[in-house]
């Protein structure tokens, strides 16, 4: 599978990833509390800069995070150099495609698929494969989260928060992002979100560029589904962080499997 144009794409978005993200804190209390029940190691697929596994570390669990994006990774490393070394030795990464390369067998307590992880893998059977090395990482007795934004409510919970102007300080600059989504696959639900940037740098220079990604949509019963055929059993739906009942007007699809004994 030729993944690079994807890559390609997450390559670019690293420089502002940091501040794409910084208003979201309540998926990582989230995990962080699955990650306190379930107990170490966890791993984390498509783990970016971070964000969510750093703090898992933070709070005393081993931590394996892959992400096949380098450039993702090195801001990682950049964050782990400036942590306490009991901490930062407590995170492994691993540059790869979950979708491509096994992972090591019978290994982790809890995986999990944040922040839409799972909808970037947009290829026929991509998704099956990621989520089945997941499950096989897995310990017996091991819990996996697969979670997304339920698109399928959003005529209830608008995009807006993609919307922003921020001071963007590594570029000394203030920045501006818009967005607009695009259904280029309606058969295969996928959908192309196109990120406009304009902003002043500190020197008053006017700067404008746009970014592109690729999202796949998936049901509650195709995550449901695709979990049942890695061999897992599904043993939760909630609806949002704060761990509230799935329901269809509900503004996150969260489903949360075990590998059992
Ligand atoms: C939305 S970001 C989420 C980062 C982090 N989990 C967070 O919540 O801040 C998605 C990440 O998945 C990575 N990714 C996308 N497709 C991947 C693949 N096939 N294998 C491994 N990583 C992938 C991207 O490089 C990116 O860092």
């Amino acid at each position: 599978m030729n993944t690079n144009w994807r890559l390609a794409n997450w390559e670019e978005r690293a420089d502002l990833y940091d501040l794409f993200v910084e208003d979201r804190t309540r998926d990582i209390a989230f995990y962080t509390g699955f990650a306190n029940e379930t107990g170490g190691p966890v791993l984390e697929v498509g783990c970016g800069s971070g964000r969510i596994l750093l703090p898992i570390a933070a709070r005393g669990h081993q931590g394996v995070g892959v992400d096949f994006s380098n450039k993702m990774l090195d801001r990682f490393r950049r964050r782990l150099s400036r942590e306490d070394d009991v901490v930062a030795s407590r995170i492994k990464l691993l540059c790869q495609d979950i979708a491509a390369t096994p992972l090591e067998k019978d290994t982790f307590s809890l995986v999990f698929f944040a922040f839409g992880m799972l909808g970037f893998l947009i290829e026929e059977g991509e998704a099956a494969r990621a989520v089945s090395n997941a499950a096989r990482s897995l310990k017996p007795g091991g819990t996996l989260i697969v979670e997304r934004r339920n698109r399928f409510a959003d005529r209830y919970h608008t995009a807006r928060e993609f919307d922003w102007i921020k001071k963007w300080p590594e570029k000394s600059a203030t920045v501006c992002q818009s967005h607009t989504d695009l259904i280029v696959d309606s058969t295969r639900q996928i959908r192309q979100t196109l990120y406009f940037y304009e902003g002043i740098d500190s020197a008053g220079q006017h700067f404008a560029f746009q970014q592109v990604l690729y999202f796949r949509e998936f049901s509650s019963l195709e995550i449901e589904e695709l979990l049942r055929s890695a061999g897992l059993q599904v043993t939760n739906y909630f609806g949002d962080y704060d761990r509230r009942p799935f329901a269809p007007d509900q503004p996150r699809i969260i489903v949360v499997a075990q590998k059992v004994d």
